[in-house]
Protein backbone atom coordinates (compact mmCIF):
# COMPACT_ATOMS: atom_id res chain seq x y z
CA UNK A 1 0.00 0.00 0.00
CA UNK A 2 1.43 3.46 -1.21
CA UNK A 3 1.59 5.26 2.29
CA UNK A 4 1.72 8.93 0.38
CA UNK A 5 -0.82 11.28 1.53
CA UNK A 6 -2.90 11.91 -1.20
CA UNK A 7 -4.18 16.10 -1.69
CA UNK A 8 -6.71 18.15 -3.36
CA UNK A 9 -6.12 21.97 -3.45
CA UNK A 10 -9.49 23.74 -3.41
CA UNK A 11 -8.36 27.34 -5.07
CA UNK A 12 -5.63 28.37 -7.02
CA UNK A 13 -4.93 31.61 -5.53
CA UNK A 14 -1.47 33.30 -3.68
CA UNK A 15 -1.30 30.71 -1.40
CA UNK A 16 -2.53 27.48 -3.04
CA UNK A 17 0.85 28.67 -5.60
CA UNK A 18 2.89 28.77 -2.40
CA UNK A 19 2.14 25.49 -0.83
CA UNK A 20 2.10 23.52 -4.44
CA UNK A 21 5.64 24.62 -4.79
CA UNK A 22 6.50 23.86 -1.24
CA UNK A 23 4.53 20.33 -1.71
CA UNK A 24 7.76 19.06 -3.19
CA UNK A 25 9.86 19.11 -0.30
CA UNK A 26 7.69 16.96 1.73
CA UNK A 27 7.65 13.34 -0.04
CA UNK A 28 5.31 11.94 2.47
CA UNK A 29 2.50 14.09 0.10
CA UNK A 30 1.66 13.93 -3.55
CA UNK A 31 -0.55 16.52 -5.04
CA UNK A 32 -2.93 14.88 -7.00
CA UNK A 33 -6.11 17.69 -8.38
CA UNK A 34 -7.10 21.20 -8.06
CA UNK A 35 -9.96 22.56 -8.35
CA UNK A 36 -10.76 26.16 -9.02
CA UNK A 37 -14.13 28.26 -10.25
CA UNK A 38 -13.14 28.67 -13.57
CA UNK A 39 -11.88 25.31 -15.50
CA UNK A 40 -8.59 27.28 -17.49
CA UNK A 41 -7.15 28.78 -14.16
CA UNK A 42 -6.98 25.34 -12.79
CA UNK A 43 -5.61 23.77 -15.58
CA UNK A 44 -3.39 26.20 -15.79
CA UNK A 45 -2.57 25.95 -11.92
CA UNK A 46 -1.87 21.91 -12.71
CA UNK A 47 0.11 22.69 -15.65
CA UNK A 48 2.35 25.05 -13.69
CA UNK A 49 2.68 22.10 -10.33
CA UNK A 50 2.37 19.30 -12.83
CA UNK A 51 -0.47 18.01 -10.92
CA UNK A 52 -2.64 15.30 -12.60
CA UNK A 53 -6.07 16.93 -12.41
CA UNK A 54 -7.83 19.72 -13.11
CA UNK A 55 -11.25 20.11 -11.91
CA UNK A 56 -13.72 23.17 -11.97
CA UNK A 57 -15.65 23.58 -8.68
CA UNK A 58 -15.79 21.92 -5.23
CA UNK A 59 -18.25 19.63 -5.81
CA UNK A 60 -16.12 18.12 -8.36
CA UNK A 61 -12.81 17.66 -6.01
CA UNK A 62 -14.98 16.48 -3.25
CA UNK A 63 -16.69 13.41 -5.56
CA UNK A 64 -12.84 12.20 -6.33
CA UNK A 65 -11.96 9.09 -4.68
CA UNK A 66 -8.43 9.20 -5.59
CA UNK A 67 -8.10 12.27 -2.78
CA UNK A 68 -7.31 11.46 0.80
CA UNK A 69 -7.07 15.30 2.59
CA UNK A 70 -8.48 18.69 0.89
CA UNK A 71 -6.41 21.67 1.08
CA UNK A 72 -8.81 24.54 1.94
CA UNK A 73 -7.10 27.44 0.20
CA UNK A 74 -10.03 30.27 -0.26
CA UNK A 75 -11.16 33.56 1.01
CA UNK A 76 -11.62 33.86 4.98
CA UNK A 77 -15.31 33.86 4.83
CA UNK A 78 -15.48 30.69 2.51
CA UNK A 79 -13.78 27.91 5.35
CA UNK A 80 -16.56 27.25 7.15
CA UNK A 81 -19.03 26.01 3.71
CA UNK A 82 -15.46 24.50 1.79
CA UNK A 83 -14.49 22.88 5.60
CA UNK A 84 -18.42 21.51 5.87
CA UNK A 85 -18.51 20.43 2.34
CA UNK A 86 -14.76 18.11 2.05
CA UNK A 87 -15.78 16.65 5.74
CA UNK A 88 -19.08 15.71 4.48
CA UNK A 89 -17.57 13.84 1.69
CA UNK A 90 -15.37 11.83 3.43
CA UNK A 91 -12.04 14.14 3.26
CA UNK A 92 -9.56 15.20 5.90
CA UNK A 93 -8.82 18.80 5.96
CA UNK A 94 -6.23 21.50 6.22
CA UNK A 95 -8.03 24.65 6.51
CA UNK A 96 -6.11 27.95 5.62
CA UNK A 97 -5.66 30.73 8.30
CA UNK A 98 -7.79 32.25 9.83
CA UNK A 99 -9.26 28.75 10.09
CA UNK A 100 -13.00 30.16 10.74
CA UNK A 101 -14.47 34.13 10.71
CA UNK A 102 -15.81 33.39 14.28
CA UNK A 103 -15.89 30.83 17.59
CA UNK A 104 -19.62 29.36 16.06
CA UNK A 105 -17.71 28.79 12.83
CA UNK A 106 -15.20 27.15 14.45
CA UNK A 107 -17.18 24.51 16.38
CA UNK A 108 -19.28 23.83 13.71
CA UNK A 109 -16.05 22.70 11.46
CA UNK A 110 -14.45 20.67 14.57
CA UNK A 111 -18.07 18.65 15.00
CA UNK A 112 -18.48 18.15 11.69
CA UNK A 113 -14.82 16.67 11.96
CA UNK A 114 -15.73 14.52 14.71
CA UNK A 115 -18.94 13.47 13.35
CA UNK A 116 -17.52 12.71 10.08
CA UNK A 117 -14.25 11.30 11.56
CA UNK A 118 -11.76 12.62 9.71
CA UNK A 119 -8.58 14.78 10.68
CA UNK A 120 -9.12 18.58 10.62
CA UNK A 121 -6.33 20.92 11.41
CA UNK A 122 -6.05 25.21 10.89
CA UNK A 123 -2.95 25.75 8.43
CA UNK A 124 -0.69 27.23 11.44
CA UNK A 125 2.30 26.71 9.02
CA UNK A 126 4.80 28.61 11.54
CA UNK A 127 4.30 26.53 14.20
CA UNK A 128 5.88 23.58 11.96
CA UNK A 129 9.08 25.65 11.65
CA UNK A 130 12.46 24.66 12.70
CA UNK A 131 12.83 28.40 14.75
CA UNK A 132 9.03 27.82 16.39
CA UNK A 133 9.86 24.66 17.30
CA UNK A 134 12.94 25.61 18.71
CA UNK A 135 11.61 28.48 20.69
CA UNK A 136 9.54 25.66 21.92
CA UNK A 137 11.97 23.31 23.12
CA UNK A 138 14.06 26.09 24.63
CA UNK A 139 10.98 27.44 26.99
CA UNK A 140 10.48 23.52 27.59
CA UNK A 141 13.92 22.86 29.08
CA UNK A 142 13.78 26.21 30.93
CA UNK A 143 16.22 28.01 29.18
CA UNK A 144 14.22 31.30 30.35
CA UNK A 145 12.42 29.72 33.35
CA UNK A 146 8.47 29.66 33.37
CA UNK A 147 7.47 32.43 30.47
CA UNK A 148 6.26 35.37 32.32
CA UNK A 149 5.82 38.30 29.42
CA UNK A 150 5.52 38.07 25.77
CA UNK A 151 6.11 40.56 23.25
CA UNK A 152 4.56 39.97 19.23
CA UNK A 153 3.66 41.38 16.34
CA UNK A 154 3.51 41.14 12.90
CA UNK A 155 2.57 43.72 10.19
CA UNK A 156 3.37 45.44 7.14
CA UNK A 157 1.61 48.09 5.00
CA UNK A 158 -0.61 46.98 2.51
CA UNK A 159 -0.49 48.48 -0.93
CA UNK A 160 -3.93 46.98 -1.83
CA UNK A 161 -7.17 49.26 -1.84
CA UNK A 162 -10.59 48.75 -0.71
CA UNK A 163 -11.54 46.17 -2.70
CA UNK A 164 -8.70 43.80 -2.13
CA UNK A 165 -9.22 40.93 0.11
CA UNK A 166 -6.86 42.66 3.28
CA UNK A 167 -8.89 45.18 3.51
CA UNK A 168 -12.61 44.44 2.52
CA UNK A 169 -14.50 43.42 5.08
CA UNK A 170 -17.11 41.01 2.64
CA UNK A 171 -13.22 38.83 1.94
CA UNK A 172 -12.98 38.52 5.68
CA UNK A 173 -10.02 41.39 5.91
CA UNK A 174 -8.61 43.51 8.85
CA UNK A 175 -5.01 42.87 10.10
CA UNK A 176 -6.30 41.28 13.47
CA UNK A 177 -7.33 37.89 11.28
CA UNK A 178 -4.94 38.27 8.86
CA UNK A 179 -1.50 39.15 10.17
CA UNK A 180 -2.37 39.42 14.35
CA UNK A 181 -3.67 35.45 13.94
CA UNK A 182 -0.12 34.40 13.55
CA UNK A 183 1.45 36.18 17.24
CA UNK A 184 -1.84 34.95 18.64
CA UNK A 185 -0.87 31.93 17.91
CA UNK A 186 2.34 31.63 19.06
CA UNK A 187 1.21 33.81 22.66
CA UNK A 188 -1.30 30.95 22.98
CA UNK A 189 0.93 28.22 22.51
CA UNK A 190 3.15 29.13 25.49
CA UNK A 191 0.63 30.52 27.76
CA UNK A 192 -3.28 29.46 26.58
CA UNK A 193 -6.42 31.23 26.73
CA UNK A 194 -6.37 34.32 28.22
CA UNK A 195 -8.13 35.55 31.21
CA UNK A 196 -8.80 39.51 30.20
CA UNK A 197 -8.29 41.28 27.30
CA UNK A 198 -7.74 45.04 26.51
CA UNK A 199 -7.70 46.07 22.93
CA UNK A 200 -7.24 49.22 21.09
CA UNK A 201 -7.69 49.69 17.43
CA UNK A 202 -8.38 51.59 14.30
CA UNK A 203 -11.67 50.87 12.01
CA UNK A 204 -10.87 52.35 8.52
CA UNK A 205 -13.67 53.05 6.38
CA UNK A 206 -14.11 49.99 4.97
CA UNK A 207 -14.99 48.55 8.51
CA UNK A 208 -12.01 46.41 9.22
CA UNK A 209 -9.45 46.87 11.54
CA UNK A 210 -6.16 48.44 9.70
CA UNK A 211 -3.89 47.98 13.01
CA UNK A 212 -4.69 46.51 16.21
CA UNK A 213 -2.70 46.36 19.76
CA UNK A 214 -4.30 44.07 22.37
CA UNK A 215 -2.96 42.87 25.88
CA UNK A 216 -4.11 40.33 27.36
CA UNK A 217 -3.87 39.31 31.00
CA UNK A 218 -3.62 35.04 32.47
CA UNK A 219 -4.81 33.58 35.92
CA UNK A 220 -1.03 33.38 36.14
CA UNK A 221 0.07 36.39 36.33
CA UNK A 222 1.74 36.16 32.95
CA UNK A 223 0.94 38.89 30.44
CA UNK A 224 1.29 39.15 26.40
CA UNK A 225 1.52 42.25 24.12
CA UNK A 226 0.04 41.23 20.56
CA UNK A 227 0.51 43.81 17.25
CA UNK A 228 -0.79 43.94 13.85
CA UNK A 229 -1.19 45.99 11.46
CA UNK A 230 -1.69 46.42 7.66
CA UNK A 231 -0.42 50.83 7.95
CA UNK A 232 2.71 50.57 9.24
CA UNK A 233 5.80 48.03 8.44
CA UNK A 234 6.18 46.45 11.92
CA UNK A 235 9.39 44.91 13.21
CA UNK A 236 7.73 42.23 13.45
CA UNK A 237 9.26 39.39 15.90
CA UNK A 238 8.62 38.19 19.06
CA UNK A 239 10.19 38.61 22.56
CA UNK A 240 9.32 35.26 25.03
CA UNK A 241 10.70 36.54 28.63
CA UNK A 242 11.07 34.49 31.89
CA UNK A 243 13.15 35.28 34.73
CA UNK A 244 16.24 34.11 33.71
CA UNK A 245 15.98 35.55 30.04
CA UNK A 246 14.48 36.17 26.60
CA UNK A 247 13.88 34.35 23.61
CA UNK A 248 13.74 36.52 20.13
CA UNK A 249 11.90 35.06 17.35
CA UNK A 250 13.65 37.12 14.66
CA UNK A 251 11.87 38.88 12.12
CA UNK A 252 9.30 37.99 10.12
CA UNK A 253 7.99 36.30 12.50
CA UNK A 254 5.59 34.33 10.71
CA UNK A 255 8.80 32.89 8.78
CA UNK A 256 11.33 33.25 11.48
CA UNK A 257 14.83 31.38 10.59
CA UNK A 258 16.74 32.58 13.56
CA UNK A 259 16.06 32.49 17.79
CA UNK A 260 18.31 34.29 19.84
CA UNK A 261 18.84 33.37 23.56
CA UNK A 262 19.83 36.80 25.85
CA UNK A 263 20.48 35.72 29.11
CA UNK A 264 22.10 37.80 31.58
CA UNK A 265 25.39 37.19 32.39
CA UNK A 266 26.25 35.07 29.43
CA UNK A 267 26.98 35.77 26.01
CA UNK A 268 23.76 35.65 23.11
CA UNK A 269 23.13 32.78 21.91
CA UNK A 270 21.78 32.92 18.21
CA UNK A 271 20.54 30.10 15.86
CA UNK A 272 19.99 30.26 12.51
CA UNK A 273 17.31 27.24 11.44
CA UNK A 274 16.97 27.85 7.69
CA UNK A 275 14.22 25.83 6.08
CA UNK A 276 13.70 24.75 2.25
CA UNK A 277 11.23 26.36 0.23
CA UNK A 278 8.46 28.68 1.79
CA UNK A 279 8.37 25.94 4.29
CA UNK A 280 4.63 25.25 4.32
CA UNK A 281 5.76 21.61 3.41
CA UNK A 282 6.84 21.24 7.27
CA UNK A 283 2.88 21.39 8.11
CA UNK A 284 2.21 18.93 5.59
CA UNK A 285 5.06 16.35 6.36
CA UNK A 286 3.69 16.73 9.90
CA UNK A 287 -0.45 16.38 8.87
CA UNK A 288 0.62 13.35 6.76
CA UNK A 289 2.16 11.42 9.87
CA UNK A 290 -0.98 12.19 12.02
CA UNK A 291 -3.10 10.63 9.66
CA UNK A 292 -0.91 7.84 9.25
CA UNK A 293 -0.90 7.26 12.82
CA UNK A 294 -4.72 7.36 12.57
CA UNK A 295 -4.82 11.25 14.18
CA UNK A 296 -8.14 13.30 13.87
CA UNK A 297 -6.08 16.16 15.14
CA UNK A 298 -2.76 17.35 15.33
CA UNK A 299 -1.15 17.33 18.88
CA UNK A 300 1.36 20.19 17.83
CA UNK A 301 -2.32 22.75 16.53
CA UNK A 302 -5.23 20.77 18.43
CA UNK A 303 -8.86 21.93 17.78
CA UNK A 304 -9.68 23.22 20.81
CA UNK A 305 -6.38 25.43 20.83
CA UNK A 306 -7.49 26.75 16.87
CA UNK A 307 -11.39 27.37 18.17
CA UNK A 308 -9.35 29.02 21.90
CA UNK A 309 -7.62 31.17 19.03
CA UNK A 310 -10.63 32.37 16.98
CA UNK A 311 -12.60 32.98 20.41
CA UNK A 312 -10.51 35.80 21.51
CA UNK A 313 -9.81 36.96 18.66
CA UNK A 314 -13.50 37.44 18.34
CA UNK A 315 -13.36 38.78 22.27
CA UNK A 316 -11.07 41.74 20.52
CA UNK A 317 -13.38 41.97 17.59
CA UNK A 318 -16.40 43.04 20.50
CA UNK A 319 -13.88 45.46 21.63
CA UNK A 320 -13.00 47.29 18.46
CA UNK A 321 -16.61 47.16 17.07
CA UNK A 322 -15.32 45.02 14.07
CA UNK A 323 -18.67 42.54 12.57
CA UNK A 324 -18.63 40.34 10.08
CA UNK A 325 -21.31 38.61 7.83
CA UNK A 326 -21.07 35.35 10.06
CA UNK A 327 -21.37 37.22 13.68
CA UNK A 328 -24.56 38.31 12.59
CA UNK A 329 -25.75 34.82 12.40
CA UNK A 330 -24.56 34.51 15.88
CA UNK A 331 -24.77 37.91 17.98
CA UNK A 332 -24.24 35.50 21.02
CA UNK A 333 -20.87 34.27 20.18
CA UNK A 334 -19.50 37.78 20.30
CA UNK A 335 -18.32 37.97 23.28
CA UNK A 336 -19.45 39.71 26.16
CA UNK A 337 -18.35 43.64 27.97
CA UNK A 338 -16.90 41.60 30.94
CA UNK A 339 -13.30 41.43 28.28
CA UNK A 340 -12.59 44.74 29.47
CA UNK A 341 -12.72 44.38 33.18
N1 LIG B 1 -0.45 30.63 5.11
C1 LIG B 1 -0.12 31.81 4.62
O1 LIG B 1 1.03 32.25 4.70
C2 LIG B 1 -1.15 32.61 3.92
C3 LIG B 1 -0.74 33.67 3.13
C4 LIG B 1 -1.70 34.35 2.43
C5 LIG B 1 -3.03 33.99 2.58
N2 LIG B 1 -3.41 32.97 3.39
C6 LIG B 1 -4.83 32.60 3.51
O2 LIG B 1 -5.18 31.83 2.38
C7 LIG B 1 -6.50 32.15 1.94
C8 LIG B 1 -6.45 32.61 0.49
O3 LIG B 1 -5.63 33.77 0.41
P1 LIG B 1 -4.88 34.17 -0.95
O4 LIG B 1 -3.93 35.24 -0.58
O5 LIG B 1 -4.41 32.97 -1.63
O6 LIG B 1 -6.12 34.82 -1.72
P2 LIG B 1 -6.32 35.02 -3.30
O7 LIG B 1 -5.01 34.99 -4.01
O8 LIG B 1 -7.23 36.18 -3.47
O9 LIG B 1 -7.10 33.68 -3.69
C9 LIG B 1 -8.46 33.55 -3.33
C10 LIG B 1 -8.85 32.12 -3.43
O10 LIG B 1 -10.21 31.96 -3.00
C11 LIG B 1 -10.91 31.19 -3.99
N3 LIG B 1 -12.31 31.65 -4.04
C12 LIG B 1 -13.37 30.86 -3.84
N4 LIG B 1 -14.50 31.56 -3.94
C13 LIG B 1 -14.15 32.82 -4.24
C14 LIG B 1 -14.89 34.02 -4.48
N5 LIG B 1 -16.23 34.04 -4.44
N6 LIG B 1 -14.20 35.15 -4.77
C15 LIG B 1 -12.84 35.14 -4.81
N7 LIG B 1 -12.10 34.02 -4.57
C16 LIG B 1 -12.75 32.89 -4.29
C17 LIG B 1 -10.15 31.40 -5.28
O11 LIG B 1 -10.23 30.23 -6.02
P3 LIG B 1 -10.52 30.19 -7.61
O12 LIG B 1 -10.43 31.59 -8.14
O13 LIG B 1 -9.46 29.32 -8.14
O14 LIG B 1 -11.85 29.57 -7.69
C18 LIG B 1 -8.73 31.58 -4.80
O15 LIG B 1 -8.11 30.33 -4.62
C19 LIG B 1 -7.01 33.20 2.92
O16 LIG B 1 -7.74 32.56 3.92
C20 LIG B 1 -5.74 33.79 3.52
O17 LIG B 1 -5.91 34.30 4.83
C21 LIG B 1 -2.48 32.27 4.02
Amino acid sequence: VDPTLRIGISGTGRIAEVLARCAPFAPEVRIVAVSSRDRARAQAFATRHDIAHAVEGDAALAARDDIDLVYVASLNPFHHRDVLRFLAAGKHVLCEKPFAMNAREADDMIAAARAHDRFLMDALWSRFLPSWQRARALVDQGAIGPVRMISAELGFATGEGPEGRLLDRAQGGGSLIDSGVYPHALVSWFLGAPDVIQALGTVGPTGVDEQTLCTLGYSSGAHAQIRSSLRAALASAAFLAGPDGVIELAPRLHRSTRVVVRRLGRDDLVEDLPYESAGLQLQLTHVARCIAEGRRESPVMPLAETRSIVHTMDRIRAQLGVRYAADEMAADAVAAPYDAK
